[in-house]
């Protein structure tokens, strides 16, 4: 037998690249790995000693939404996968970028044909020279052809539709995506060249192939948001050269996908009069400032076990808080179906929203209408305390360029006030119910 020394892949026969791990001219007897492995002694190399690998360079796109996702842009020699359902413009995405970064870009379209992706480009207004396309499915011959022509960044659309040769198994397999991952990771290693590659999600929201792909790459960015309204999230779920708490806002146009400036529009219904069941929060998404409104709506239950349904909102902290409300302000919901609803679509993982949850299922249930012109910030705990919120000063900043005039949280009052904004210090919820609904 012949076994792969890279990965230890076994076969009848000499094979000049590995058909699982990739690698080329890896394969020898088993027989002389088992010698070679036997003799061979490790040289460990002292820190001081070693040259540090040549420093990545930044292929920054210009579109600010991207780059502060991926902490200052792509970065050469790296795999970053783009994930998303189908259709919800990750081609159109990956096109802006490279346009976006200037560099020599090749652009390996597997799903589409060529004139398609011309006629996308059209339509964003991409005449870029710095665009190179080819139409192409096999990784062996994109690696070829890498090999003779250097590229800066290289778009792969999509990994699901590209198969390695040796391979026999059907594009969009595991092994297939695994292997022309892997075959991938190397090429970008060796010759410095950053890699972005496309990747569909499957209905369990993973992409598909092995989960293990996620470990293979260095970013994982997934394009999120509903097909039924234009709005688009960018996050990552893992950076090794930036954060993960950043995200990046677009809507969908006619002409591509739109940097979100003025988040205020899209999260804050603009009605202004006083409303039954809404309250508003600022939330920090990343460095990100994000006005929200919930809605929320309690309807005596048809039911044994009433509902609890939410939208951009973790149900579980939903039950946790009507928990609090019965415990600690004696506000009884169990008879009661609780609907909460983000405005506009983005899933909060800022706990600070919980206090504007809470006050909008009180309003909706007390039928009573909160101030307009406030906002409430801060996580409620499970001692009915509510939380001082961080980065006080920026949600004030924001809060008022929403017109905001009273601010409820656990903050000292004109800490992050002036400019005509008020900061009502609340500590706990039973301080916030009375001061609200006196
Ligand atoms: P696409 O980038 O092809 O999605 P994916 O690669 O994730 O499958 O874009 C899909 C949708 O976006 C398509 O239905 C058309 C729409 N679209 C626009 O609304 N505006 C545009 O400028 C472009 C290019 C696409
Ligand atoms: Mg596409």
């Amino acid at each position: 037998m012949y076994i792969c020394k890279n990965c230890g892949y076994r076969s009848a026969r000499w094979l000049g690249r590995c058909p699982s791990c990739g690698q080329w001219d890896t394969f020898v007897l088993e027989s002389e790995e088992h010698e070679a492995s036997a003799s061979r002694v490790p040289r460990p190399v002292r820190i001081s000693d070693m040259r540090p690998s040549a420093p990545a360079i930044r292929y920054a796109s210009g579109i600010e939404e991207w780059d502060r996702v991926l902490g200052g842009g792509l970065v050469s020699g790296s795999l970053v996968i783009l994930g998303g359902d189908p259709g919800i413009g990750k081609s159109t995405l990956a096109l802006q970028v490279s346009a976006g970064t200037g560099r020599k870009v090749l652009y390996v379209a597997a799903e589409e044909a060529p004139s398609q992706v011309v006629e996308r480009a059209r339509r964003l207004g991409i005449g870029s020279a710095n665009i190179h396309i080819v139409s192409e499915y096999s990784v062996d011959a994109v690696a070829r052809l890498l090999e003779g022509e250097f590229f800066e960044l290289v778009v792969v659309d999509s990994i699901q539709m590209m198969k390695v040769d040796a391979n026999p198994s059907y594009p969009g397999s595991v092994s297939q995506v695994r292997d022309a991952t892997l075959l991938l990771q190397e090429v970008a290693r060796r010759k410095n060249i950053a890699f972005l590659i496309i990747g569909h999600v499957t209905k369990s929201g993973e992409i598909a192939g092995p989960r293990t792909m996620e470990h293979m790459v260095d970013v994982v960015l997934y394009l999120e948001g509903d097909r039924k309204t234009d709005l688009r999230i960018l996050r990552a779920y893992k950076n090794r050269y930036g954060s993960t708490d950043e995200i990046g806002l677009f809507v969908m146009g006619e002409r591509g996908l739109h940097p979100v400036e003025d988040p205020h529009r899209l999260f804050v219904s603009p009605g202004r009069g006083p409303r039954v069941g809404v309250a508003r929060s600022v939330v920090m998404e990343g460095r990100r400032t994000i006005p929200l409104e919930v809605q929320a709506l309690a309807v005596r239950t048809y039911y044994a076990a009433p509902m609890r349904n939410t939208t951009g909102y973790d149900v579980r902290r939903l039950n946790m808080l009507l928990a609090v409300l019965e415990k600690h302000a004696r506000i009884r919901l169990r008879n009661h179906d609780i609907f909460v609803n983000i405005v506009g679509g983005l899933k909060v993982s800022d706990w600070a929203v919980d206090s504007a949850v809470l006050m909008a299922i009180v309003s909706a249930f007390r039928g009573f209408p909160l101030d307009p012109d406030a906002v409430f910030i801060g996580e409620v705990g499970l001692t009915g305390d509510i939380l001082p919120a961080p980065s006080m000063e920026m949600r004030t900043k924001e809060a008022m360029r929403m017109g905001i005039k009273n601010i409820y949280a656990n903050a000292e009052e004109g800490a992050f006030g002036g400019g005509g904004i008020k900061i009502l210090k609340v500590t706990n919820i039973g301080e916030l119910l009375s001061v609200c609904l006196e």
